[in-house]
């Protein structure tokens, strides 16, 4: 640094000589010419350029110089720092171009190329609807059980406490599988007698988890069930139940009405109860209709003319199905002692279920196979 007084002869000042400013100079241009990428080049401007480079501090010097000095150096130092300021700015455009060019074909899009023309899809309602019921008992420690769609008609009916002159039976209007002996005669008329039906109901496959497995028992169920009926917006042939089967020692109605509870609170939310109204079922004994609070209105549309609840029709409670504490009979029929133990069972059909749970209005569309409708659901698993 100068001291007060004390002036530089520029030829004594190392950083001065017009042969350093060059040199800074032709260093920088080079070293700027040689920058590969900007990168490089961010580098090299530091180095040439920046508040340390040798032309910076050239340029500290200058003040020190004597007035005559003075306007030759600054001249010299300012046109070599224009020169690598210049070169720096040709070189930066430069390589930005090169890099834009580079970027434009590394990531093309070949606009011509076919799209995907396979949208994608979505779960059937009534599949994601089966698996969330399966999985709030497989929580509790239930097992999935499975039976066959074509049943014999003892487990379908007979060890379900239904006679073959038992008036319940005529509840459930059956398709008979015909028998092999029948097969070449058509229109005989009597395809009745394979003892194979299409199961009316999934509660054969109480039978079936009863006779298969240790006690106690703990079982969810959903499957196809077939009944004669046409297909219309509100019936259809063939359809999806969820039957409950558990037998312990010990349970009793309460157990029932608790799993019940819990069941609708999983699947509506919180807080909406249930209640059991007496009806009859031949495998049950007490039987009942179970029904849950609407979840829509709450029971609050019932004697509101002005907020009437589409639901439930306003009714205040949405039926389930069928329950009951399962009938001694049925635990005889697979050798469980009725002294020891006992349990309970429901089964309700998962259409309606979907039908009010999501407002679909028609059967039909739950059968047909249109993505359009089952779409919207996603792909909820
Ligand atoms: N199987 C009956 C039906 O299809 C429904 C049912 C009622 C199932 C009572 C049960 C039950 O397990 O306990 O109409």
């Amino acid at each position: 640094m100068s001291a007060p007084n004390k002036s530089y002869d520029p030829v004594e000042v190392e950083a001065l000589k017009p042969e350093e400013i060059d040199r800074a100079r032709d260093e920088a241009l080079a070293a700027i010419a040689a920058a590969g990428d900007l990168e490089a080049l961010r580098e090299v401007k530091v180095a040439h350029a920046g508040d340390r480079s040798p032309l910076a501090l050239a340029n500290r010097e200058i003040g020190a110089l004597p007035p005559q000095a003075k306007a030759d150096a600054g001249k010299r130092v300012g046109q070599a720092r224009g020169a690598v300021n210049k070169a720096l700015k040709a070189r930066q455009e430069e390589l930005e171009r090169e890099r834009d060019e580079r970027v434009l074909v590394e990531e093309a899009v070949d606009v011509t190329l076919p799209y995907d023309r396979v949208p994608s899809g979505a779960r059937h309602p009534m599949t994601t609807l089966s698996e969330r019921i399966e999985d709030i008992f497989v929580a509790m420690g239930y097992e999935v059980a499975e039976g066959p769609e074509a049943e014999a008609e003892w487990f379908n009916f007979d060890a379900l406490n239904l006679d073959p002159d038992h008036p319940a039976r005529s509840m459930q209007d059956t398709f008979f599988v015909r028998g092999q002996e029948d097969q070449g005669a058509a229109g005989s008329g009597s395809g009745d007698d394979s003892g194979v039906v299409l199961r009316t109901h999934t509660s054969p496959v109480q039978i079936r988890s009863l006779l298969a497995r240790e006690l106690p028992v703990y079982v969810i169920c959903p499957g196809r069930v077939y009944r004669t009926d046409e297909l219309d917006a509100t019936h259809t042939p063939v359809f999806t139940q969820v039957e409950l089967l558990a037998i312990d020692e010990g349970l009793t109605m309460a157990d029932l009405k608790g799993t019940l509870d819990h069941m609708v609170g999983a699947l509506f939310g919180e807080g909406l109860g249930t209640r059991l109204r007496p009806s009859y079922f031949p495998f049950t004994e007490p039987s009942a209709e179970m029904d849950m609070v609407c979840f829509v209105c709450r029971g609050k549309s019932v004697g509101d003319p002005a907020n009437p609840c589409r639901t439930c029709g306003s009714e205040g409670w949405i039926e389930l199905g069928g329950c009951g504490m399962v009938n001694p009979r049925v635990l005889t029929a697979c050798g469980v002692d009725p002294e020891r133990y006992s349990g309970f069972a429901f089964g309700f059909g998962i259409e309606r279920m979907l039908m009010f749970r999501h407002n679909v209005e028609d059967m039909r569309d739950m059968v047909e196979g249109d993505a359009r409708f089952t779409r919207p659901f996603g792909m909820e698993i």
